[in-house]
């Protein structure tokens, strides 16, 4: 029978097909370098922060988080986990505790941002920050800055009456003790286990 392919060999053949796909892996190469991912066209958002009012161009995926920190230089506030898991980030809108890594900046146009730094000053603390001094709220102190932000909207809830699963009738008045507020303020971790003396301090201003 007469061959229909004379001259083609089993190693020529695959000798063309690895020449094929290095021209083509190196074509598409190319192709890839030339054409870089395009950044997302910014956007205008206007949010205030500790009572002063920011207008901000920002690429539309930029957290709250990071917009605090990086374009506003509030470092107060803290990246823990990034996927609100402890906390660390817990920042007050509106009068109500969010955690700042979950939430786009451009979702808060208008709204009342208070962070660490907007609570109290070093020589005027506020006065769940002088508890935390007072009853040592802390170690390492990372986790800090959203424990009191949480602490203090934790109770604005508490005076709004809204309930907890430990007291799921709570009216006005607060148990202000230690179980109740460890379930309100389960959200914030401590990696240092500081859960006792957070708790004795947030007593304290619930108490006052
Ligand atoms: Fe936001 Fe951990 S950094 S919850
Ligand atoms: Fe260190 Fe809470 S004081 S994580």
């Amino acid at each position: 029978m007469n061959d229909p392919f004379p001259s083609v060999t089993r190693r020529g053949l695959l000798a063309s097909s690895a020449a094929t796909l290095a021209v083509s892996t190196a074509l598409s190469g190319r192709a890839q370098a030339a054409t870089p991912p395009s950044e997302p066209a910014k956007m205008p958002v206007t949010i205030t922060v500790n009572g002063k009012p920011h207008a901000l161009d920002l690429d539309p995926r930029t957290t709250l988080l990071d917009t605090l920190r990086e374009h506003l230089q509030l470092t107060g506030t803290k990246k823990g986990c990034d996927h609100g898991q402890c906390g660390a980030c817990t920042v007050i809108v509106n009068g109500e505790r969010i955690n700042s890594c979950l939430t786009l900046a451009l979702q808060h146009e208008g709204d009342e941002v208070t962070t660490i730094e907007g609570l109290g000053t070093p020589g005027k603390l506020h006065p769940m920050q002088d508890a935390f001094v007072k009853h040592d709220g802390y170690q390492c102190g990372y986790c800090t800055p959203g424990q009191i932000c949480s602490a203090v909207a934790m109770m604005g809830e508490v005076k709004r009456g809204i309930p907890s699963h430990v007291s799921p009738q709570l009216g006005a008045a607060m148990r202000a003790d230690n179980m109740e507020i460890r379930e309100r303020m389960s959200g914030n971790i401590c990696r240092c286990g500081a859960y006792s003396n957070i708790a004795e301090a947030i007593a304290e201003v619930a108490g006052a």
